[in-house]
C-alpha cells in the first residue's frame, strides 16, 4: 500500500505528493467531478478523484464495471469536460483533445480498407507528414512490434493479437509522452495478452513513457505496473486504494506471477476491490449466490 503523500517512480525515487498532484507530473486530476445529465437525470459518475501519473510511471487502474475507468482517461485525453475539477496534462490544464497523448481503446480502431502500413502511416499524415516519409516510419514501427512480414496485409486478414500490434504501433508512431490504454488486450485469449504485455514493457522499458492501463484483469494490472489504483463501484466512484508494485524490472510477466510477493499484493487489491465489484453487481449477484446455497 503506498503511504499517503508518498510515490516512488519506476526508477525508485521517492517523491511526495500533495493531494492535488505532484511536482512534475505528467497527468493530474485535481478533484475531479464527471456528471451526465441535467436536473432529475444528472448522473454523478465520479467524484472527488485525485491522481497524479509521474512521468515515466505506469500506473494501472482497476475497478468494478462500470464505475468510470473509461470516464477519467477521456478526461485525461480531452474527450470529455469534468463538471468540476481540473484535468492537467504536462503541466497545462486539458482544453480539447491532447497532442501529448495517445489512446489504445479496447475495440479496433483500424480501417479495414487501409494496409497495416497503411493504417500506420496514416498517423503521422494526419499530422502533416508527406506520405514517403510517414511509410518509411510506419515501416520502422511495424518491425518494432515484429510485423514487418504482415505491412501490406489488411485487417481482416491479421488476429487479433496482429492487430493489436498494428493499434500499438499506430499510437506509438507519434511518440506521444502519455499512454492512455483502455482495457487493450481484452479481447485476446489469455496467451496472447501476456506476449502483448511483455511487448508493451519492452517498448516501454526504452523510453518510459506515462502509462494509464486500464484492465479488469488483476494480474495484468500487477505485472505491468509501478502503481495499481482501485476505484470503487458508482455512481461518485472514486479512488479508494492505491497499491505500489515493487517486483524488480526488467519483467516477464509470465514469470513475474510466480513471484511470492505477487500473490501478496493479488491478495491485497482483491481484498479492496472485492467489496466494490460486488456492490456493483447488487442484488442481481445475490439473488444468483443465494440460489446456489
Ligand atoms: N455519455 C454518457 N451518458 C450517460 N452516462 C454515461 C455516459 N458515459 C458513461 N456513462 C456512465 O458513467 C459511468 C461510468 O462509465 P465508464 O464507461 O467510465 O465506466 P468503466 O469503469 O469504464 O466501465 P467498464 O469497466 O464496464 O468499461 C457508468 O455508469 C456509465 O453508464
Ligand atoms: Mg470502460
Amino acid at each position: 500500500m503506498v503511504l499517503e503523500g508518498q510515490v516512488e517512480g519506476p526508477a525508485g525515487i521517492i517523491g511526495m505528493q500533495t493531494k492535488n498532484g505532484g511536482e512534475g507530473a505528467a497527468v493530474e486530476l485535481r478533484d475531479i467531478e464527471v456528471s451526465f445529465g441535467e436536473g432529475a437525470l444528472r448522473f454523478v459518475a465520479v467524484s472527488n478523484v485525485d491522481l497524479a501519473v509521474r512521468a515515466g510511471e505506469f500506473v494501472a487502474i482497476v475497478g468494478p464495471t462500470g464505475c468510470g475507468k473509461s470516464t477519467l482517461l477521456n478526461v485525461i485525453g480531452g474527450l470529455l469536460k469534468p463538471s468540476a475539477g481540473v484535468a492537467v496534462v504536462e503541466g497545462s490544464p486539458v482544453a480539447g483533445i491532447s497532442k501529448s497523448c495517445g489512446y489504445l481503446f479496447q475495440a479496433d480502431a483500424l480501417m479495414p480498407w487501409k494496409t497495416a502500413l497503411a493504417n500506420v502511416a496514416v498517423a503521422l499524415e494526419i499530422a502533416g507528414e508527406t506520405k514517403a516519409r510517414a511509410e518509411a516510419r510506419a515501416r520502422e514501427f511495424l518491425a518494432r512490434v515484429g510485423l514487418s512480414r504482415f505491412a501490406d496485409r489488411y485487417p481482416h486478414q491479421l488476429s487479433g493479437g496482429q492487430k493489436k500490434r498494428v493499434a500499438l504501433a499506430q499510437m506509438l508512431i507519434r511518440n506521444p509522452r502519455i499512454l492512455l490504454m483502455d482495457e487493450p488486450f481484452g479481447p485476446l485469449d489469455a496467451q496472447t495478452r501476456v506476449l502483448m504485455g511483455d511487448l508493451l514493457l519492452s517498448l516501454w522499458q526504452q523510453d518510459r513513457k506515462a502509462v494509464l492501463f486500464v484492465t479488469h484483469d488483476l494480474d495484468e494490472a500487477i505485472a505491468l505496473s509501478d502503481r495499481v489504483v482501485v476505484m470503487s463501484a458508482g455512481p461518485q466512484s472514486r479512488i479508494i486504494a492505491e497499491h505500489r508494485i515493487d517486483l524488480p524490472r526488467p519483467r516477464q510477466t509470465a514469470e513475474i506471477r510466480l513471484d511470492t510477493s505477487f500473490h501478496a499484493l493479488q491478495k491485497a487489491i482483491w481484498n479492496d476491490l472485492r467489496a466494490e465489484v460486488m456492490r456493483a453487481y447488487g442484488d442481481e449477484f445475490a439473488a444468483i449466490a443465494g440460489a446456489g446455497a
